[in-house]
């Protein structure tokens, strides 16, 4: 099993921002290693249609699961050109609402799974100087009301690609921030709104909807698989900073635009 080809991790790939970034991965020749709780139809259409996918199911906060991550990495020849740590949970409760039970969920899905695998990635990464994304969000640098346990994982995970800068020269990594996109999340998000939140906040996503303006996820896809796979990383940016995939230094990394 032992592959030349460049290794690459996809989490939450069974759909919405994650399964479109691995349509795009398909298109090169490699070995992919993605995971999710469930295979809906599309995803199993492209297991089908691809053997160079590992694709894992399972809930990522089992650490069994980064063990047959990295078991797989070694069969394959011990590299990892880049990790999408993309799965995220977004709850929409107020602080006085929300159980210390539903803090630690979130918190070992959005957080430490992917404190877990990057930790046990580091050698394989140093090995092939490969990257580290992450999936972040705005609400990482801006408090709103309903959005606590959320936002305080993506906070946590800037500041993680930060520290993980700063130790590791060899391995490169951003916190991205994806912008409002057209995925199942933001279905619940607007169905969980409903629960007694202000007006405005209601309408703002109500809004977003029905005004066309929420992002293909092919669009954010297409950033993440440029930053894994293009040689050249972009210039002026910085290993470790959180920036938006609308920010004009990724402007060539953005390969497909939303109308
Ligand atoms: N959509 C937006 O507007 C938006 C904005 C800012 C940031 N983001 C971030 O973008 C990333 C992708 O979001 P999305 O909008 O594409 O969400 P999505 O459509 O809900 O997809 C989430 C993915 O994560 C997987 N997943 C969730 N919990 C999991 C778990 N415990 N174990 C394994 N897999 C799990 C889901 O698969 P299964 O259900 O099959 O497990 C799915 O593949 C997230 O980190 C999110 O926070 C999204």
């Amino acid at each position: 099993m032992a592959s030349k080809d460049p290794v690459y991790i996809i989490t939450g790939a069974s759909k919405g921002i994650g399964l479109e970034a691995l349509k795009y991965f398909v298109t090169i020749p490699c070995n992919i290693i993605t995971v999710s709780r469930s295979i809906p139809e599309e995803l199993s259409k492209i297991l089908d249609a691809h053997k160079n996918i590992y694709h894992f199911c399972g809930n990522v906060s089992d650490t069994e699961i980064s063990d047959i991550i990295i078991e797989t990495v070694e069969k394959l020849g011990g590299k990892i050109n880049a990790i999408v740590h993309n799965v995220g949970v977004a709850p929409i409760l107020k602080i006085q609402d929300t159980p210390v039970e539903v803090w630690k969920r979130v918190f070992d899905i959005n957080f430490f799974s992917m404190v877990d695998l990057t930790q046990k990635a580091l050698p394989f990464l140093r090995n092939a100087k490969g990257r580290v994304l992450f999936v972040s969000s705005g609400v990482a640098v801006k408090g709103k009301q309903g959005w606590s346990a959320y936002s305080c994982s993506k906070a946590s995970i800037n500041m993680f690609a930060q520290v993980l800068a700063d130790e590791e020269p060899d391995v490169f990594t951003l916190a991205i921030r994806p912008g409002v996109v057209n995925t199942s999340m933001q279905e619940y998000i607007r169905e969980q709104m409903k629960n007694g939140f202000s007006k405005e906040d209601i309408e703002l996503f109500e809004n977003y909807n029905k005004e066309k303006k929420l992002k293909d996820p092919k669009e954010p896809a297409s950033v993440l698989f440029n930053l894994a796979t293009k040689e050249k990383l972009p210039e002026k940016c910085t290993s470790g900073e959180f920036i938006s995939i609308d920010d004009e230094r990724l402007a060539s990394y953005k390969t497909f635009k939303s109308q």
